[in-house]
């Protein structure tokens, strides 16, 4: 038959294709990320693996940044740490041999955020792929100490000596870290696991941990008659980055803008529906964001609420 003469011979030139590729190696290797990966932080590792003798430039295009690297006078294996957008960000690989084009490879990630209404929900394509299994871990092991090297309740002298530092540093370069994270203590919210996924998911819903050490604050929260709905489902990390943020106490944007995003319909200034409130007032001058024994979580008894 005609069609499978085609399809035969087709598949021998392939076949010789592919062999022949084969035979040379490839010119770069992306060890991680994966494809259509998934994730809620805005820093993201990128490791390629270079044919040094075919290769003499890498140029990484992310939307926000341009980088250029230089192969020749480097080791095989390169290492970058980027920082993402909110949003669909593609990461765009290219490796030239003197100004050549011979290779070219595209990353799509996803940067979700359960506060922000539009990254909430990403495009089908895109799922959490996890990284610290054996797996992953195995790419780098060769080179990277990839073993915990915390003493429990013990801050780093010097932060640069964790083990997680070198890979993970601008997670906590915003203005406010939480403690924890700050001072390199990792593990205390990623214990340590036998998980297959990674060893280092973290408890669900987030307060298991975050009540862990705020005690006094689960029992004030827990006894109050009114609690927040988020804080009941036990979403701190709705409002709070566990790590750092630009705002004080690592809330994710503003108090206001905060509230805002979930409750749109209290805008200060034009249409704002609480009673004795002006424009430029935060939300928290009268309501706590947690849980109180008055109705509307407010911090004191209003005239107007009901009892
Ligand atoms: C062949 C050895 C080698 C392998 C394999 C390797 N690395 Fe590296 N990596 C290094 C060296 C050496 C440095 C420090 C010097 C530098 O910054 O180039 C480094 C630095 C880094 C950095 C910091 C880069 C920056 O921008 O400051 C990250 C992130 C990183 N590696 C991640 C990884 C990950 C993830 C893997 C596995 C997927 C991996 N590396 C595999 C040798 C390696
Ligand atoms: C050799 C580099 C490297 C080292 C060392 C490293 N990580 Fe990672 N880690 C990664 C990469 C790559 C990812 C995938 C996401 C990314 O690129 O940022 C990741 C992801 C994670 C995640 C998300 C869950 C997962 O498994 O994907 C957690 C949590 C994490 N790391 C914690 C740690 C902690 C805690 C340490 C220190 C004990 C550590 N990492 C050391 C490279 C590293
Ligand atoms: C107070 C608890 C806490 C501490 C301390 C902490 N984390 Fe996390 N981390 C979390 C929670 C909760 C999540 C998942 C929820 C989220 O992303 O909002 C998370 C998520 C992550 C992720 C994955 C985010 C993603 O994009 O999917 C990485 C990577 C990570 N942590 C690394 C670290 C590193 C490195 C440290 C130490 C410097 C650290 N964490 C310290 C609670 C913590
Ligand atoms: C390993 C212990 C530990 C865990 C787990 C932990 N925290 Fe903390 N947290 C601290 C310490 C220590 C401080 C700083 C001292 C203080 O102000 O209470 C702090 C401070 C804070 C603050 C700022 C308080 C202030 O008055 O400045 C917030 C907000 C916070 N944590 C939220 C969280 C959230 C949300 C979680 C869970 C994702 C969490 N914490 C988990 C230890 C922890
Ligand atoms: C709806 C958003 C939201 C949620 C959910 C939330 N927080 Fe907060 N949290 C805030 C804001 C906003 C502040 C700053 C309060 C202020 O400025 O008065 C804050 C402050 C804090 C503080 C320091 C001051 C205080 O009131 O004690 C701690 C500790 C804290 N949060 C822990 C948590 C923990 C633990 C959880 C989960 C059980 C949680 N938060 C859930 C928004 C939230
Ligand atoms: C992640 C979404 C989310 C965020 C962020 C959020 N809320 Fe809420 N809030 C809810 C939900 C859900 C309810 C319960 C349903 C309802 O009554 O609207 C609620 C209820 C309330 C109520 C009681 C409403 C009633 O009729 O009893 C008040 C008051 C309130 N929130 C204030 C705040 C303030 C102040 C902030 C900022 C610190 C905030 N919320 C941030 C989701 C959110
Ligand atoms: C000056 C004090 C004050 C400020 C500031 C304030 N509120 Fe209120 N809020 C109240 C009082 C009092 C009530 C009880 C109902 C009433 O009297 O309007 C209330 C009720 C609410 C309710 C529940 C009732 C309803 O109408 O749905 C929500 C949600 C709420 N406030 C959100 C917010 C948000 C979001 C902000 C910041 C943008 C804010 N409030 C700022 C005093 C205040």
């Amino acid at each position: 038959m005609r069609f499978d003469y085609i399809f035969a011979k087709a598949f021998l030139v392939l076949a010789i294709f592919f062999t022949a590729a084969f035979a040379e190696g490839k010119f770069m290797q992306i060890l991680t990320p994966k494809q259509n990966h998934l994730q809620t932080e805005l820093t993201l590792n990128i490791v390629l693996e270079v044919d040094k003798k075919r290769v003499d430039t890498i140029k990484i295009r992310t939307p926000l940044e341009d980088i250029s690297i230089d192969i020749k006078s480097k080791k095989k294996t390169e290492c970058k740490n980027i920082e993402l957008r909110f949003g669909e960000n593609r990461v765009d690989i290219r490796a030239y041999k003197e100004s050549v084009l011979v290779a070219q490879e595209v990353r799509d990630v996803y940067v979700s955020s359960e506060l922000y209404h539009q990254f909430r929900y990403p495009p089908k394509k895109y799922s959490h792929t996890y990284f610290h299994n054996q797996e992953g871990e195995k790419l780098c092991a060769k080179c990277h100490d990839m073993s915990v090297n915390e003493v429990e309740n013990v801050a780093f002298k010097d932060i640069t000596k964790s083990n997680c530092y070198g890979c993970h540093k601008s997670i906590n370069k915003e203005k406010y870290a939480h403690a924890p994270s700050a001072n390199w203590l990792c593990t205390s919210c990623h214990k340590e696991s036998k998980e297959n996924l990674s060893k280092y998911l973290t408890k669900e819903p987030a307060y298991a941990s975050c009540f862990e050490c705020h005690e006094e604050s689960k029992e004030t929260w827990s006894s109050a008659k009114y609690r927040h709905e988020p804080l009941d489902y036990g979403r701190c990390d709705k409002c709070h980055n566990p790590h750092s943020s630009a705002y004080p106490m690592f809330i994710r944007k503003e108090v206001n803008l905060i509230c805002l995003e979930c409750h749109k319909d209290k805008h200060i200034g034009q249409n704002f529906a609480c009673s004795g409130a002006n424009e430029g007032d935060l939300c928290t001058e009268c309501h706590t964001p947690h849980a109180s024994n008055q109705p509307f979580f407010l911090k004191k008894r209003s005239k107007r609420a009901p009892r």
